[in-house]
């Protein structure tokens, strides 16, 4: 173990050497590509969540997330780790990465429970040479106000006996092309020795390590990023809702702007947010602006707008209905899609449960069909759960509307085209399908 006088040069030879013990913290759709990485890279990666379930797939090599595959799972065993609901492997651990939820309140206000759990989880093994990196995404000041204070009553010092650092994800589930581990990696220390073993360490499993001046400027760093995303979402729903009245196509004006090399990059339309970081990383900054006296008014508009799309969806399912002189009130809908995006499974935040829970307090009857989710638990009227039905062409038939709200590449949408009777489209998955039946309206 290092002692507390030679405790950088200590930890910055162990990782160097590989030799340094990993530990990471919450094995979510962040935690586990991140332990995965560190065990491949050569580190003994141990891995620690409350979730036993989880615990017990890893040490079985079995996957729990879809687009994680068992091989990668298995590389954390082989690297000499292994998971634990407990904590007694904390101490062994040289760097601890901790990469817990930070969800919100049903107050819309950061809810950094999980956080402090943690910070009470690595206070109470916290040992001279140790780095703490933070990566939950969460408003500027978490790292200092509230991690630092936990870790400092062991009367260690920060800078000198242990080491503190906050390092955003930029993981995105199931995207083609681009995964964190290709990606720069921002990183910032609440000291210049904290910044400088993190950046170390994350170099090991990037190509490119930004440092940056302060861990609350890493912090803003990825809420800049999400609320970008927030932001020109709702920029491009409201466009939606202003040419769809002109009788202009939303999804052609995109494809046509995105043609300008610079200045402009696209974004899609669609029935509204999903997933644990662009509905709710936003409100995190929104809380921590009041302490200083700002509102952040692009937030707050972009929310309105995007939160208003569900119910936009609804109604104009209702209005189509009308057209065909039935009522949402006894329809029978068949939801595609209830992930909250292309090609993964994770229904957190998803519009289409929102969808559901709204068109079955309308007076519907319910079914969906997503590949990803085979079963919802606790859904459906008896709150039994649901189960994901089979695309079948006369099955199809017996729906008085099909409503898409992802453009999963595993859908047979010519299937739907032929097959349904009127398709609502939010996602221009339809796009190219020749509808031989069915009346596809984009919405
Ligand atoms: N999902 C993404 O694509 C993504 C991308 C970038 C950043 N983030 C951020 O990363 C953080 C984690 O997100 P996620 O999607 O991986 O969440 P997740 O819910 O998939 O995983 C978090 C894990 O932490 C565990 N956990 C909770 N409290 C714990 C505790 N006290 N001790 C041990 N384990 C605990 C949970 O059981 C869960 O397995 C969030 O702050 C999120 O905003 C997520």
């Amino acid at each position: 173990m290092a002692h507390s006088g030679n405790s950088a040069a200590e930890l910055a030879r162990r990782i160097e050497s590989k030799e340094a013990v990993v530990a990471i913290l919450g094995l979510g759709y962040v935690g586990l590509p991140l332990a995965v990485s560190f065990a491949r890279a050569g580190f003994k990666t141990h891995c620690f969540d409350s979730d036993r379930r989880k615990v017990a797939a890893i040490n079985a090599g079995r996957r729990y997330i879809r687009h994680i595959p068992a091989s990668d799972v298995r590389a954390i065993g082989e690297s000499g780790g292994r998971a634990s609901a407990s904590l007694k492997d904390l101490p062994s651990a040289d760097a601890v990465v901790i990469a817990v939820p930070t969800p919100l309140t049903p107050q819309r206000e950061p809810d950094i429970s999980h956080i402090i759990e943690a910070a009470v989880a690595v206070a109470s093994t916290l040992r001279p040479g140790q780095l703490v990196s933070l990566e939950s995404t969460t408003y500027p000041g978490t790292t200092r106000e509230v991690l630092l204070p936990f870790l400092a009553r062991s009367g260690l010092k920060p800078g000198r006996d242990f080491f503190l650092a906050y390092s955003p994800e930029r993981e995105d589930p199931a995207r083609a092309g681009h995964s964190a581990r290709d990606l720069p990696k921002v990183v910032g220390g609440l000291t210049r020795r904290c910044l400088d073993l993190a950046s170390l360490l994350y170099g090991k499993i990037v190509p490119e390590v930004v440092p940056v001046s302060s861990p609350e400027a890493a912090e803003a760093a990825k809420l800049t990023e999400n609320i970008f995303r927030f932001v020109n979402i709702g920029l491009v729903n409201e466009l939606k809702t202003v040419f769809d009245r002109m009788g202009v196509d939303i999804w052609e004006v995109v494809e046509a702007a995105k043609t300008k090399p610079f200045g402009y990059m696209p974004f899609y339309p669609g029935p509204g947010l999903g997933g644990h970081c662009i509905p709710i990383d936003p409100y995190y900054l929104l809380w921590k602006a009041r302490e200083y006296g700002r509102t952040a008014r692009f937030i707050e508009l972009a929310g309105e707008v995007n939160a208003a799309m569900p119910d936009r969806v609804l109604r104009r399912t209702a209005e189509e209905l009308n057209r065909e002189r039935k009522s949402l009130n006894g329809s029978r809908i068949l939801l595609v899609g209830v992930a909250y995006k292309n090609d993964i499974d994770d229904v957190r935040e998803s519009p289409g449960l929102k969808l559901l829970d709204m068109f079955e307090a309308g007076g519907a009857r319910v079914d969906y069909h997503d590949p990803h989710v085979p079963r919802l638990a606790g859904r459906g009227a008896d709150g039994k759960g649901m189960k994901s039905v089979v695309l079948r062409a006369s099955a199809l038939a017996e729906y008085d509307a099909v409503v898409v709200t992802v453009a999963h590449s595993k859908v047979n949408y010519r299937m739907l085209g032929e097959s349904a009777r009127l398709i609502v489209d939010t996602k221009n998955a339809m796009a190219g399908v020749d509808a031989v039946r069915a009346r596809v309206v984009k919405a």
